[in-house]
């Protein structure tokens, strides 16, 4: 286990390259990420965003560089352990939320919980006790019937049961109408002090991208970093 201390390293990139159908994506891009830090990733449609994060996920292969998430390079990792390491460590939002819709929200929370190993009467009360924290209302209601709002804190408590060490978002608030997105916004960013955890974002929105410690622009195939 990872230890948590405060601070601590939790995903360090190091001159990542990737071209993709003949056009270089990624050049010599590095950045590091610490726990209780939290950084948003702009940059126009198309130039990577989505794509970095499923590398610093294990689910795209660059040509070349490392990633270490929680201390060990996943690029070195056989494909098994890869995946005990993603669930172990890290926590993904996507736009829509990508929950099954015929569920409860405890019951899309959970189910993360127990493919995480967890016995199922512990996943159950974890992933109510978490939605309850959330303010999510926890009832029999299926996940397709909540607020936008609703959903993607849902996404978020799916993000969140298995305590990741580093939470990703790729457009948390794409979705959402103004007041949702300033409330999940307002959540997401708690969650680094909160959870002890590093978060990143990739957003379009500069409400939501003011609130983040740090700011990166990816621009050509590589990270820069200006202030938020
Ligand atoms: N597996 C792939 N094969 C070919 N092209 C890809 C692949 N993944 C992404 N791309 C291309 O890479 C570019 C970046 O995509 P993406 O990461 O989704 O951008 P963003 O999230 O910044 O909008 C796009 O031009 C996309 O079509
Ligand atoms: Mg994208």
């Amino acid at each position: 286990m990872v230890s948590r201390v405060h601070g601590r390293s939790v995903l360090r990139i190091e001159k990542l390259r990737l071209a993709v159908s003949g056009r270089h994506l990624f050049g010599t891009l590095s950045c590091e990420l610490r726990s209780g830090e939290s950084a948003v990733l702009c940059g126009p449609s198309g130039t990577g965003k989505t794509t970095l994060l499923n590398c610093i996920m294990g689910l795209t292969t660059p040509d070349d560089g490392a990633i270490y998430v929680a201390g060990e390079n996943i690029l070195e990792m056989p494909k098994r352990r890869l995946a005990e390491h993603r669930r172990t460590y890290i926590g993904m939002v996507f736009q829509f939320g990508e929950l099954l819709p015929e569920l409860s929200p405890v019951e899309n929370v959970a189910i993360a919980a127990l493919l995480a190993g967890q016995p199922r009467r512990k996943a159950y009360q974890d992933a109510e006790a978490l939605l309850g924290d959330l303010g999510v209302p926890v009832s029999g209601t299926p996940t397709g019937l909540l607020s936008g709002g609703e959903r993607q804190r849902t996404a978020v408590a799916r993000a969140l049961i298995t305590e990741p060490v580093l939470l990703l978002a790729d457009e948390p608030t794409g979705a959402l109408d103004r007041e949702a997105r300033e409330s999940v916004a307002d959540l997401l960013f708690t969650l680094p002090r909160v959870r002890d955890c590093a978060l990143l974002v990739v957003t379009h929105d500069e409400a939501v991208a003011g609130r983040a410690d740090r700011r990166f622009d990816l621009r050509g195939g590589d990270l820069a970093e200006t202030r938020a």
